[in-house]
């Protein structure tokens, strides 16, 4: 391959200019060899940043992470791989029920997913609040489960995507996290890399999500649905809300108690019905189903008869979980205190920032202020009313919890921004906005 001069790839980029494939092998390569210095990786992400990228060149930038470390091989497991992927929220636990549901159809659900990031929950983190449960299996260990009960949830290998770990952190600090080329890039690098046939994408659009606008998620979504198509990939993007938090539970443990009412037929309606779209179209995408119509139906099948409950009890069981958290969820982590947030006036419910509820749940406990800050498992917010819901002057809107009172005034102090009490109803927001197939 042929070498290049790293400065005119940057002034290449600067100018507005399409690169290469070669071009753009050659930076990732480079960089994640240690060879390409911060600097001059930080100069030409920010240049991408404001010149942006072709189609062709984002899907070059994907396909090369992707081949910077190992590209997980599943294709000694028969059955059709379908992996999901959230772009992120406040109170998304959808992956911890909808992978068992899915799987006990049959199809393989190979997940290896995120931690909290910001005012974001991550599955992994909720994952860890089951006594015993773990994230971080070797590559070996992965195949097997997958390969025996069809479903497993695991942290991204130190070998899968490499480019992107050196890359985001460099994002990170170089204010170059929100542009669409680098996120596709980054979320598709490691997707792609760990095996899967197709994947259904829930790109989340609101307060609460890294592209606010629907505009702007809408572009995510088809710049992510084209990628993976480029990739031989089936793809599905649906666009959902995240204006307001998904389902009643916030917190790590507490959406696992969610979770597993999910499971048992007992979960809130707007988390069952982005299990059931998005299991619909994973069962599609998986061959089991003939339409998004009968793959709902058997998603339904599945919560109503337990079938996906006893699934969800062997990935626990498979990854070193307790299993009796299926039965008795007192075994999960409690907070020691908690307080009520009592409406201020009557009237109805018009806005419950997601955003700001996510960095309340952070302030409790639930997420982290630091890089390196511990989190308290069973911190997290239960709210008792969502928008569009009446309430009477001192009636509870939320109950927050965590480990002293210190930190639940802080937070109560940001829970109570986020809310907005009005006379009238706010305009309804769909669930689902729209679904991208192309
Ligand atoms: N999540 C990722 O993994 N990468 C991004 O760039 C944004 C969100």
């Amino acid at each position: 391959m042929p070498d290049f001069i790293p400065y005119e790839l940057i002034m290449k980029k600067r100018d507005g200019a399409e690169h290469t494939k070669d071009e753009i092998e050659y930076l990732i390569r480079e960089y994640t060899k240690g060879n390409l210095p911060d600097y001059q990786m930080s100069a030409w992400l920010m240049a991408v940043y404001f010149r942006k990228m072709t189609s062709k060149e984002r899907a070059y930038l994907t396909m090369a992470m992707a081949k910077s470390g190992d590209m997980i091989d599943l294709s000694f497991i028969k059955k059709k791989k379908v992996d999901k992927h959230s772009t992120g929220g406040v109170g998304d636990k959808v992956s911890i029920p909808l992978a068992p549901l899915v799987a006990s159809y049959g199809v393989s659900v190979p997940m290896m997913s995120g931690r909290g990031l910001g005012h974001t929950g991550g599955t992994l983190d909720k994952l860890e609040s089951i006594p015993g449960f773990r994230t971080n299996l070797s590559e070996t260990e992965y195949k097997e489960i997958v390969s025996r009960i069809g479903v497993a949830i695991i942290s991204q290998t130190e070998r899968v995507a490499p480019a992107d770990k050196k890359m985001y952190a460099l994002r990170d600090v170089t204010a170059t996290v929100d542009n669409l080329d680098l996120i596709t890039a980054s979320i598709l690098s490691k997707k792609l890399a760990a095996g899967p046939d197709a994947i259904v994408l829930d790109v989340k659009t609101g307060s609460g999500a890294f592209m606010q606008r629907f505009e702007d998620s809408k572009a995510l979504a088809i710049a992510m649905v084209d990628i993976c198509k480029n990739a031989g990939k089936d793809v599905v993007a649906l666009i959902t809300d995240m204006d307001q938090p998904l389902g009643e539970k916030i917190g790590n443990a507490l959406e696992i108690e969610e979770s597993i009412e999910v499971l048992k037929d007992q979960g809130p309606p707007d988390v069952v019905e982005i299990v059931l779209e998005l299991g619909g179209w994973m069962l599609v995408l998986g061959e089991k189903a003939g339409s998004l119509k009968e793959g709902r139906e058997m998603i339904k099948k599945a919560i109503a008869n337990s079938q996906g409950l006893k699934k969800f009890e062997s990935m626990v069981k498979a990854q070193g979980g307790d299993p009796l958290v299926v039965r008795d969820l007192s075994i999960l982590p409690k907070s020691s205190v908690s307080k009520e947030v009592l409406a201020s006036k009557s009237g109805i419910i018009v806005k419950m920032d997601a955003r700001e509820i996510g960095i309340s749940a952070l302030l409790l406990g639930a997420g982290r202020e630091t890089k390196d800050s511990k989190l308290d498992l069973g911190a997290g917010i239960v709210l008792h009313k969502k928008v569009g819901d009446r309430l009477k002057k001192e009636e509870s809107i939320a109950t927050l919890y965590s480990a002293n009172n210190e930190k639940l005034e802080k937070a109560k102090e940001r829970f109570i921004k986020a809310i907005e009490i009005r006379d009238k109803p706010p305009q309804k927001r769909p669930l689902i906005f729209e679904t991208i197939k192309m």
